[in-house]
C-alpha cells in the first residue's frame, strides 16, 4: 500500500508541467496564446493546490502506519506557496477585467509566477528527498 505515497508527487509533477509551460510560453511569447494560459494557469493552480491537500492526507496516512516521515521544510513551503499561488491567480485574473491596469500587473504577475515555479523546485527536492528514504 506503500503506492499511495506516490499520488501526491505525481499529480504534483502533472500539475509543474502545466506551470512551466505557462512559464516559458509566457516569458518568450512564442505559442502564448491567452485562452490557453488562462485554461492552463487555471490547472496549475488548482491542482496543486487539489495536491497540497493530498500531500496532508498521505503524510497523515504514513504516521499512521509508523511510516517516517519529516516534512517540515516542505509543509512551510507549501503554505508559502498558498500564497504566492493566490496572488499569482489574483494578478493573472485583475489583468483579464482591468485592462487599464495591465501593464503594472503584468511585471508582478511575471514575477510572482516565476517565483511560485523556483518554490515548486524546493518541493520537488524536498519531497523526493523524503520520498527515497520512505522508500
Ligand atoms: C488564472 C490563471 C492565469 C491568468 C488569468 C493569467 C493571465 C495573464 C494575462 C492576461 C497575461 C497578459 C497577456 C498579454 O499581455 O496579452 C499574462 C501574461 C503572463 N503570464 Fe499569466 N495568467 C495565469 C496563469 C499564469 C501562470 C500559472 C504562469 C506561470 C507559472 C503565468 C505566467 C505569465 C507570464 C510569464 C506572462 C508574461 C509576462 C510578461 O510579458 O512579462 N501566468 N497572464
Ligand atoms: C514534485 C514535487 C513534490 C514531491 C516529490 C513531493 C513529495 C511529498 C512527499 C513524499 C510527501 C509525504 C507524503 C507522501 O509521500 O505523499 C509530501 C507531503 C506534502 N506535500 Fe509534497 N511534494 C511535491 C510538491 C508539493 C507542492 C508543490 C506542495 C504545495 C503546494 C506540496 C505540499 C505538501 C504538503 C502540504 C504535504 C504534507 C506535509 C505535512 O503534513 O507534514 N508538495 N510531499
Amino acid at each position: 500500500m506503500k503506492e499511495i505515497l506516490f499520488l501526491h508527487p505525481v499529480g504534483q509533477a502533472c500539475a509543474f508541467a502545466c506551470g512551466l509551460f505557462n512559464l516559458l510560453t509566457g516569458l518568450t511569447r512564442r505559442m502564448f496564446n491567452l485562452s490557453i494560459h488562462v485554461n492552463c494557469g487555471a490547472i496549475y493552480y488548482f491542482t496543486t493546490l487539489l495536491g497540497a491537500g493530498l500531500g496532508i492526507i498521505a503524510t497523515k496516512w504514513a504516521e499512521k502506519n509508523s511510516i517516517p516521515a519529516n516534512m517540515e521544510i516542505h509543509e512551510i513551503a507549501a503554505m508559502a506557496m498558498v500564497l504566492i499561488l493566490a496572488m499569482g491567480a489574483t494578478t493573472g485574473l485583475a489583468m483579464l477585467t482591468k485592462r487599464e491596469k495591465r501593464a503594472t500587473l503584468l511585471k508582478y504577475h511575471r514575477w510572482i509566477n516565476i517565483l511560485s515555479i523556483v518554490v515548486f523546485c524546493v518541493q520537488a527536492i524536498t519531497g523526493m528527498v523524503q520520498l527515497v528514504k520512505l522508500l
